[in-house]
């Protein structure tokens, strides 16, 4: 693999359930230490582009390369042993497990208690208030810092690509910030990030690239700046 090499490529998927197709030729491509976003209408077909590229779905065509292979069709935790995280759409977390056994969880894959010391350091670094409150059972942290657990969780493997499905959803608007700083700050400590938000005009803000997806298809893609100042997206995605 070259530098030029895309981290991941997902190329023509078409996938859904059952007999339905909901993604129809679906093209995402993500470059080493970028923030790409993926933006739509509810029912674009979001969820499904994530669930696709992680293995919970097979493409019925289509191919999904990442760091240069095929991964199309493996299973989740093997594309995730690969470097593949993915932090699922609802704030997923072990309600009745403390904050550290769920980032412990998170490196289920990690049998060497020096390394899994080392992520778990690199993790608190990054959320600080996860470290103060590890004791804490996590079914009783507010949602913003619910969601926290969730990404630290995934990056306790230190994953090479981290997929956040609506990272900000249902958050106050002070953790919508808190979440979209950490987003950023993730990028400098060179993690490279693909997020799919209902928050658009933010998610395109942070964003190296971005997509729109609408009925399934792949509608707009760009710069994330160029994205947001196109006077199409804004009518149709941004609210005018
Ligand atoms: N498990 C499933 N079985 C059948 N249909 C599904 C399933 N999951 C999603 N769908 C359908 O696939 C379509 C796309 O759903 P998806 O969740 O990918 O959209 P989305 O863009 O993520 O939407 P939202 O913004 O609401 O999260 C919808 O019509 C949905 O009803
Ligand atoms: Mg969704």
């Amino acid at each position: 693999m070259t530098a030029a090499t895309p981290l991941l490529m997902a190329e023509h998927l078409t996938a859904g359930y059952g007999r339905f197709d909901i993604l129809h030729d679906v093209s995402l491509t993500v470059h080493v230490n970028e923030i790409v976003s993926i933006i739509g209408p509810n029912g674009a077909g979001k969820s499904t582009a994530f669930k696709t590229v992680v293995g919970f779905l097979a493409p019925r065509t289509g191919r999904v390369l990442f760091n240069g292979e095929e991964i199309t069709g493996l299973r989740p935790d093997r594309v995730l042993r690969r470097g593949l995280a993915y932090v699922p759409q609802g704030r997923i977390v072990f309600p009745q497990m403390t904050v550290l056994e769920n980032l412990q969880m998170g490196a289920y894959l990690e049998r060497d208690p020096a390394r899994m010391a080392a992520a778990l350091d690199r993790v608190y670094a990054l959320f600080p208030v996860l470290a103060e409150r590890r004791k804490q059972n996590a079914g009783t942290m507010s949602g913003g810092e619910q969601q926290m657990v969730a990404i630290a969780r995934a990056l306790m493997t230190t994953p090479r690509l981290i997929l956040l499905d609506e990272p900000s959803l249902g958050l106050s608007p002070k953790f919508v910030t808190l979440i979209f700083d950490k987003l950023q700050e993730m990028r400098q400590a060179g993690y490279t990030l693909m997020l799919v938000e209902q928050n658009a005009a933010r998610a395109l803000a942070v964003a190296d690239r971005g997509y729109v997806l609408e009925l399934g298809r792949n509608r707009f893609e760009g710069a994330g700046p160029q994205l947001l100042a196109d006077p199409e997206v804004k009518r149709l995605y941004l609210g005018g």
